[in-house]
């Protein structure tokens, strides 16, 4: 998939979906919570959460008193959903439209957080783009967590094709400039009740 027919895709789910009845919806991003609470960084530590859509994962950051968040999507309209949804606490976040394999920016993050969008990236080239954008716009000894389906996760999501990992898999991808914390495997339960395994790994920046 191109950029221009990811965004058509994504466009579109956001606005005609009840994305409270999506698969990838939770009320509480908890394990995500837990796991940027459990770096014990600052509260200005600056944060990216890339693929937002229109969870609810800033407003929780918010809550917890981080001030420097931003949130990143391909879809104008999720981010939009969270500025309409935040109100004027939407001025303490920084929103950006753009396909993660061609972000490119000058800041330097603490955090990269990815729950769900890294597994739509399904060649070698966008991989390859989405990692090397991790690790460009990283600070030494900052974190990446991803979460991913797990080889035991679903194939496909959103109508699309995703890519399954294993840790080994995913430590391997990363292995030239992160090293690894933690890995493990949880179950996600989807508003229609299904369950769906996900691998979260934590990373440190070399
Ligand atoms: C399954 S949803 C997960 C949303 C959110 N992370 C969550 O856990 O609720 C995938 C999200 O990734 C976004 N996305 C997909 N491909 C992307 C890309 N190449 N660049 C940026 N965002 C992307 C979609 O618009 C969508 O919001």
């Amino acid at each position: 998939m191109n950029t221009m027919e990811r965004k058509q895709h994504w466009e579109k789910v956001f606005r005609t979906k009840d994305t409270s009845q999506v698969s990838w919806h939770q009320q509480e991003p908890s394990t995500s919570l837990r796991l940027i609470e459990e770096l014990h960084l600052p509260k200005t530590a600056n944060i990216i959460e890339v693929g937002s859509g229109d969870s609810l994962l800033g407003h929780y950051l918010i809550e917890k008193g981080y001030s420097k968040i931003t949130l990143l999507d391909i879809s104008e309209k999720a981010l939009e959903t969270i500025k309409y949804r935040l109100q004027e606490r939407a001025d303490k976040i920084a929103f950006c439209a753009a396909d993660i394999t061609q972000f490119t920016t000058n800041e330097k993050y603490d955090v990269w957080h990815d729950r769900a969008v890294f597994h739509f990236l399904t060649s070698r080239k966008d991989i390859n783009n989405y990692l090397k954008n991790a690790a460009l716009c990283l600070n030494k000894n900052a974190y990446l967590i991803i979460g991913t389906f797990s080889n035991k996760g679903p194939d496909m999501c959103s109508g699309l094709n995703i890519q399954r990992y294993s840790e080994d898999k995913l430590c391997h991808l990363v292995k030239d400039n992160f090293k690894k914390v933690k890995c493990f495997t949880e179950n996600h339960t989807t508003p229609s009740g299904s369950v769906q395994n996900f691998l979260f790994c934590v990373f440190q920046r070399n």
